[in-house]
């Protein structure tokens, strides 16, 4: 049985982290979505709503579970006794931080494999700080996150203003 775990942000999380989510969970078993706490940027979500945004979205994929995490990925897989871990690329500034990422975790964790999937071409230019920006600007995003995730982005926009 192969877990693997997905780890990010997901402030919020978008169509391009639901159609790698969902393509994982058809190659593998199980498959664990890390919900990163304190990621280095400018949260709009708190941690349990990135969480709860996720499950909600991926509610149809049985084999998936979405978990919140602090410190160490490694340190995360490790505790999960996962030793895959997947990630999504888009263009070449993904790859250079997915690059530098994965070097350093693989030499924290010599028995973590890296597996990275190509977005698809849809979701190429679409990032989760896109959307917010989008959001607050007035513009629709329904196109570019799931339904719940429209409605989440709007009411915190609306409690903004
Ligand atoms: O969605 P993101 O922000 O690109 O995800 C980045 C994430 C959460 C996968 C990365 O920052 C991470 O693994 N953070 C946990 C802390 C850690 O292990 N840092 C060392 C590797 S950068």
């Amino acid at each position: 049985m192969i877990i693997a775990l997905y780890p990010g942000s997901f402030d919020p999380v978008t169509k391009g982290h639901l159609d790698i989510a969902c393509r994982a969970a058809r190659l593998f078993d199980r498959l664990i979505i890390g919900v990163y706490d304190t990621p280095e940027k400018k949260l709009m979500f708190s941690t349990a709503e990135r969480v709860a945004l996720f499950s909600e979205a991926t509610r149809t994929l049985p084999n998936v579970e979405i978990r919140p995490f602090s410190g160490l990925l490694i340190s995360f897989a490790r505790e999960l006794k996962v030793d895959t871990v997947v990630r999504g690329l888009r263009v070449s500034n993904d790859f250079e931080f997915e690059f530098d990422m994965a070097m350093l975790n693989r030499k924290l964790a010599p028995e973590l494999e890296l597996i990275c999937f190509m977005a698809s071409p849809e979701y190429q230019f679409l990032s989760a700080s896109m959307m917010k920006e989008v959001a607050r600007l007035g513009g629709d995003i329904t196109a570019f996150v799931p339904a719940n995730v429209v409605k989440a982005i709007k009411s915190k926009v609306a409690a903004e203003r």
